[in-house]
């Protein structure tokens, strides 16, 4: 298949809307990593999104919508998610509650629940807008690689897959959306993003936080989110992430970079320093920076055949959790305690 990347105009966002009216593919930009949308309520489409990726069947998808209205003719509002919904929407918050009976169990992996969320980007909602059906979207990416965040990052993992790329440019956050548990007793965070947890109680008065999102699932420990137990965002080479004191975490990766070749550190900026000539990247100054550029920095190591990736870390709060659970993931919970 022939794959065109567009730029984002009123004719490429209507073609894109025709194509997935009749069933087709088409990827799209969104604030927070690019989607591979297909109709929301279509098996067959759903089934595509899932043979493009190479996707695990037992990994549901997130139905996009552009109003709460459309988000309640697929699943069961309560109070509480309504108002968040009218908090944080059009936003990168993903709300998990019981669903209808019209979402084929192919999009949600056969569980009773649905992901919905009301994307903050002009083009992902000017394309929904044009459906009438909510749109399924994973991350664009194929299954395991880190999401793309770039129109390049999209072609480079589905070319000649799907017929159509729309460009809208980086994504402003670049990580995926928060996905909030409803179905419990307590709002809980299933995967971090960037409506953070002490956000979410603000509004809801209390948010938990899945256990699981810091640490590797137990044997035989179920996923709360079927798609926390696969490997995510792995880069070829080995990462290893470093926690403690500048000073004495600088000094460790100094010392492994200096024992072996085709080594990469990435640092935040205000400690690139410390690294004299060594290979680095920079993370930027801060939790923000660092959620934009991770999984460009992490295809960018695999590019360039890096081994070993020796890796800064942030505290675990509000938007650095998000970053830190993604770093924990792509190093397969490698973390050294200096
Ligand atoms: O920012 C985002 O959320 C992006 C953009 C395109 O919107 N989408 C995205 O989709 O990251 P995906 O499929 O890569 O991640 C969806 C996550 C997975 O971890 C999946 O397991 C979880 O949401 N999920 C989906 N439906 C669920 C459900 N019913 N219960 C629990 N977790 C669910
Ligand atoms: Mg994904």
């Amino acid at each position: 298949m022939d794959t065109k990347t567009l730029p984002c105009s009123k004719e490429s966002i209507l073609w894109a809307a025709q194509l997935i009216r009749e069933g087709g593919l088409v990827a799209f930009p969104t604030e927070t990593v690019y989607g591979l949308g297909g109709d929301g309520l279509d098996p067959q489409a759903i089934k595509a999104i899932f043979v493009a990726k190479g996707r695990p069947q037992d990994n549901p998808l997130i139905l996009h919508v552009d109003s709460l209205n459309k988000a309640k003719g697929v699943c069961f509002f309560t109070e509480t998610a309504e108002t968040l919904a009218k908090a944080f929407w059009p936003g990168p918050l993903t709300l998990v509650l019981p669903k209808k009976p019209v979402v084929p169990p192919e999009a949600t992996a056969g569980l009773p629940t649905v992901a919905v969320r009301c994307p903050e980007h002009p083009v992902a909602l000017a394309l929904l807008a044009a459906c009438d059906n909510p749109i399924a979207a994973p991350s664009a990416n194929a299954s395991g690689r880190p999401s793309p965040t770039t129109a390049h990052h999209v072609a480079q993992d589905l070319q000649g897959k799907i017929p159509l790329i729309l460009d809208g440019g980086p994504c402003e956050f670049g990580l995926e959306s928060t996905v909030l548990d409803l179905t419990g007793a307590v709002p809980t965070v299933l995967r971090p993003g960037a409506v953070t947890p002490e956000q979410i109680a603000m509004v809801a008065g209390e948010c938990a936080v899945a256990s699981s999102v810091m640490r590797p699932l137990k044997a035989g420990e179920k996923a709360l989110s079927p798609g926390m137990k696969h490997r995510h965002y792995a880069p070829k080479g080995r990462m290893l992430l470093f926690e403690g004191v500048a000073d004495a975490v600088a000094k460790e990766i100094c010392r492994r970079y200096d024992q072996k070749k085709g080594a990469c550190i990435l640092a935040f900026a205000p400690h690139l320093a410390y690294y004299g000539n060594r290979r680095v990247e920079s993370l930027g100054e801060d939790a923000k920076s660092a959620a934009h550029r991770l999984f460009y920095l992490l295809r960018k190591m695999d590019e360039e055949g890096i081994q070993l990736i020796l890796c800064e870390t942030l505290p675990k709060t509000g938007l650095a959790l998000a970053v830190m659970n993604r770093m924990a993931r792509a190093a397969a919970f490698q973390i050294i305690n200096l």
